[in-house]
C-alpha cells in the first residue's frame, strides 16, 4: 500500500459494506474508479474502529474521501470544533497541515496524523512568527487576529484566531476587548479587504494570498453570467473583493454548502476549489452545478491510499513544541469559545460593494 497500489479486492462483502456511500457518490465517481476505491474505503473504516480513530475531512476533499471515510466534514471552523470535542484516541486530518496543527493544539494528548506532510497552504507559508513579532512592535496595543490558515508558531504570537466563517465577529470582538478601533488581521489580504467592507473597525493587513482563490477574476464572473444567466454565483471570501462584489452570495465553504442544500437553486456556480461542487452535488441532486473551479494542489495530496497508510502505520504524526502549542491554544480556544452563529455567517453583499481602504503592511 505504501507504493500507492491497492491490494484489496472488490468483493461482495466490500460492495455491501460500501453500498450507502456508492448511492451517494455514484453521480460523481465512475464504476471503474469505484471498484478501486470501495475496498480502500471499507478497509479504512475497519482500521478506524480498530485504532479508535476519527477522520476530519475538509470540504475540499474528493468525494470518495469526504463521503466515504470522513466522520466529521465541514469548513475549517467546524473541523476545529469537532477536534475539540472528539473523544477518539487518534485524529486523521484529511485536509492541510495547518488544520492538523489546529487539531493538535486543541488535543495535545491525542495522536494527530496528516497523510501527507507536504499538504501546505500558500497563506500559511506567507508569514512567519518573526514577521508577527515585528508587526506587534510596529503597532503596539493593537490586537492581532490571525486566520486559522497559519502555522501554530504564528498562532502563538496572536491574540485570537478566526476563519472565514467568523472573521467579522472576531475582529469586532477584538476591537471591543482591546478598546480600539483598528485591528491587525493576518495574513490574507483579500479576506482582510472583504472583512473591512463588513465592519466599521479599521483593518491593518498583510499581503498573503490563497493561490486558488486569487485566480478568480471579475471577467470570469461576467463570463459565467453571460453563459448561465439564471445561475446563482457563490464565492469564498478569499477571492478578490471585486469578485465578491459581482457575486450573489459569499461565505465560508460551510456557508456555501448550506446555501445550496437549503435554498436548492436550479443552477449554481461555486467560485472556489473544485471538489467543493462535487461534494455538495452529492447532497443536492436537483441543482445543476457549473464548474469553473481551481484545484488546490495541497488539498489534493490527500488520497484514500495515504489515509490508509496514516491509519495502518501511524504516519505522519504532527508534533508541536509544547510552549508554542500552549500559546497557540489560547488564540484558537478563544475563537472556539465564541458563540457559534445559528447559520453559517454570510458576507453582506450590499456592504461588500462599498469600497473601504485598509492599511497594508
Ligand atoms: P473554510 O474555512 O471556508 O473551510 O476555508 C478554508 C480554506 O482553506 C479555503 O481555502
Ligand atoms: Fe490554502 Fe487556498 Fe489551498 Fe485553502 S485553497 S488550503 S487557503 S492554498
Amino acid at each position: 500500500m505504501a507504493d500507492g497500489s491497492s491490494h484489496f479486492a472488490f468483493t461482495k462483502a466490500v460492495e455491501t459494506a460500501t453500498a450507502s456511500v456508492w448511492n451517494k457518490v455514484s453521480a460523481q465517481v465512475t464504476p471503474l474508479e469505484w471498484r478501486l476505491q470501495a475496498p480502500l474505503i471499507a478497509e479504512i473504516n475497519r482500521l478506524k474502529r480498530e485504532k479508535n480513530a476519527v477522520i476530519l475531512a475538509h470540504n475540499y476533499m474528493t468525494p470518495e474521501i469526504f463521503h466515504g471515510v470522513g466522520d466529521f466534514v465541514g469548513d475549517s471552523l467546524g473541523l476545529a470544533r469537532e477536534a475539540a470535542r472528539s473523544d477518539a484516541r487518534v485524529i486523521v486530518q484529511a485536509g492541510v497541515h495547518f488544520m492538523a496543527e489546529t487539531s493538535k493544539v486543541l488535543c495535545p494528548d491525542k495522536t494527530v496524523l496528516i497523510p501527507d506532510l507536504q499538504a501546505g497552504c500558500s497563506l500559511a507559508a506567507s508569514i512567519t512568527a518573526a514577521d508577527v513579532r515585528l508587526i506587534k512592535q510596529r503597532y503596539p496595543g493593537l490586537p492581532v487576529v490571525t486566520y486559522v490558515n497559519t502555522t501554530a508558531a504564528v498562532k502563538a504570537e496572536t491574540d485570537i484566531c478566526c476563519t472565514s466563517a467568523n472573521a467579522v465577529q472576531v475582529v469586532e470582538w477584538a476591537a471591543r476587548e482591546f478598546g480600539v478601533d483598528r485591528v491587525i488581521l493576518l495574513p490574507d489580504e483579500f479576506l482582510a479587504r472583504n472583512v473591512a467592507r463588513q465592519t466599521d473597525i479599521g483593518i491593518i493587513a498583510w499581503q498573503g494570498r490563497c493561490e486558488v482563490h486569487e485566480r478568480f477574476t471579475v471577467a470570469d464572473i461576467a463570463e459565467m453570467r453571460e453563459s448561465w444567466p439564471d445561475a446563482q454565483i457563490l464565492a469564498h471570501p478569499e477571492c478578490p473583493p471585486e469578485v465578491l462584489e459581482a457575486c450573489d452570495f459569499a461565505g465560508s465553504t460551510a456557508a456555501m454548502s448550506d446555501y445550496v442544500t437549503t435554498r436548492k437553486p436550479r443552477q449554481v456556480v461555486l467560485i472556489t476549489e473544485c471538489s467543493m461542487a462535487d461534494n455538495v452535488a452529492c447532497d443536492a441532486p436537483d441543482t445543476q452545478f457549473v464548474r469553473p473551479c481551481n484545484l488546490c494542489p495541497h488539498m489534493k495530496r490527500i488520497t484514500l491510499e495515504n489515509i490508509h497508510d496514516a491509519l495502518a502505520y501511524g504516519r505522519h504524526e504532527v508534533t508541536i513544541d509544547a510552549d508554542i502549542a500552549e500559546r497557540a491554544r489560547l488564540a484558537v480556544q478563544r475563537m472556539i469559545d465564541m458563540p457559534p452563529p445559528a447559520t453559517p455567517a454570510r458576507y453582506d453583499l450590499v456592504k461588500a460593494r462599498h469600497h473601504v481602504d485598509i492599511e497594508l503592511i
